[in-house]
């Protein structure tokens, strides 16, 4: 069985920096799940479907083909060919992602593509989901937690290093009111699997959350 290491958590506690930098210590495969309903997102806002026009999203969701590309320096996420990378990581096309991503048919369709991520030699796959319903038999499932005052912090860093300007109070209004509706969901909402371990992230630096990861790692995989 490939193994699958998967790590959810709501947005801003740093899922997508850990698992980047999992992945190229193990040398495996990583899925940014989210960005896949970004993907989504942009495409159905690019070509102005309606967000009531339920088998027009269907269309879009099963027409788009997402690869993440990660040249040990850099990564990025290609939309059929297009590099979409940041193009995706404004809060408008999170918001309408989230949204998107409450719709069982939607999920439906994203679900097998997000399992075609499994490669040969392993898959580090993050989300919102990953441990609870994509990977339920996963070897090892984190799940990150981290206040909101901080993970508005963070976000608004990551959003001004891409050059997107966003204002703190908005962006924490805007954070909440996701996490609610991710964790609210009736279809797959987000939460921790029953056997995640649970890391709180809040006051860690990034090298502090690798280690404690990588520890959770060689308890299971044995020596990195
Ligand atoms: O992690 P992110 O901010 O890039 O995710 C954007 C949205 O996509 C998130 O608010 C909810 C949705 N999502 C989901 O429903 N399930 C996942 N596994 C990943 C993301």
């Amino acid at each position: 069985m490939i193994p699958v290491i998967t790590i959810d958590g709501p947005g801003g506690t740093g899922k997508g920096s850990l698992s980047l930098r999992l992945k190229r210590t193990l040398g495996w495969f990583m899925l940014d799940s989210g960005a896949l309903y970004r993907a989504l997102a942009f495409s159905v806002s690019e070509r102005d479907v309606s967000s009531q026009d339920e088998e027009g999203l269907l269309e879009v969701a099963q027409s788009i083909n997402v690869e993440f590309l990660d040249d040990g320096l850099q990564s990025s996420v290609l939309l059929n060919g297009q590099d979409i990378s940041n193009l995706i990581r404004t809060e408008d096309i999170g918001t309408l992602a989230s949204k998107l991503a409450a719709s069982a048919s939607i999920r439906a369709v994203l679900l097998q593509k997000q399992r075609d991520f499994l490669k040969s030699p392993g898959l580090v796959a993050d989300g919102r989901d990953m441990g609870t319903t994509v990977f339920p038999d996963a070897a090892l499932k984190i799940f990150l937690t981290a206040s909101i005052e901080e993970r508005s912090l963070r976000r608004l860093k990551q959003l001004k290093e891409k050059g997107i300007t966003a204002r703190l109070a908005r962006l924490s209004k805007e954070i909440a009111e996701r996490d609610s509706r991710d964790s609210e969901r009736e279809e797959s909402p987000m939460r921790p699997a029953q056997d995640a371990e649970i890391l709180d992230t809040t006051g860690l630096e990034l090298d502090e959350v690798e280690s404690l990861a990588e520890k959770l790692i060689e308890t299971r995989f044995g020596k990195l």
